[in-house]
């Protein structure tokens, strides 16, 4: 169970880092002559919500959640599983603008921008509300046995931010050895 907890604490921080790296890009495409702009960081942090919470991180937490409902009943749950579907979409119709926009204009980009700063307002109150609720609720109802069957049902995808980070350490752990006077 709390391996479960720790997943979801990992996932959280990893889509966190992401929305905020797409917003600063966006921040810094507003400032930027048009001629100069690349959406390529923006692309691949779009393309990364799209890609490891939807296969992986929101079916884990509705498996949970399932587990959960059966033995407690808590108006949140649906609240969440409908943000979920709705991220879905908003992050697919992120990805559209984003692979539409063929001739750029300060409008379009003005559009994209507002439409993530909404986007990551949901994302955010979404994080918290799992923060707040599905987790606490996780150390009090699920059981390991629970938890060992959820691991059982779902396929475990590879987050590429893993990568990332296990190489950040990789170079820091044997960076600079400490010399010895
Ligand atoms: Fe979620
Ligand atoms: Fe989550």
């Amino acid at each position: 169970m709390d391996d479960l907890q720790q997943q979801l604490i990992c996932d959280h921080y990893r889509i966190k880092h992401v929305l905020n790296l797409v917003q600063r890009e966006l921040e810094k495409t507003a400032e930027l002559p048009l001629e100069q702009i690349n959406l390529c960081k923006i692309t691949m942090g779009l393309a990364y919500l799209a890609g490891y919470p939807e296969r992986y991180h929101h079916p884990l937490e509705e498996k949970i959640i399932d587990k959960i409902k059966a033995k407690v009943e808590m108006s949140a749950f649906d609240r969440i599983s409908a943000q979920h579907q709705y991220l879905e979409t908003e992050t697919a119709h992120l990805i559209e603008m984003v692979n539409n926009i063929d001739n750029l204009s300060t409008l379009e980009i003005k559009r994209l921008i507002n439409q993530f700063k909404r986007y990551v307002i949901i994302q955010n109150e979404h994080l918290e509300l799992e923060e707040n609720v599905v987790m606490p609720a996780m150390l009090q109802w699920l059981t390991p046995s629970e938890a060992a069957e959820i691991r059982a049902q779902i396929t475990e995808v590879e987050d590429p931010l893993a990568l990332f980070e296990s190489k950040e350490l990789y170079r820091s752990v044997r960076a600079k050895p400490q010399l010895v006077a």
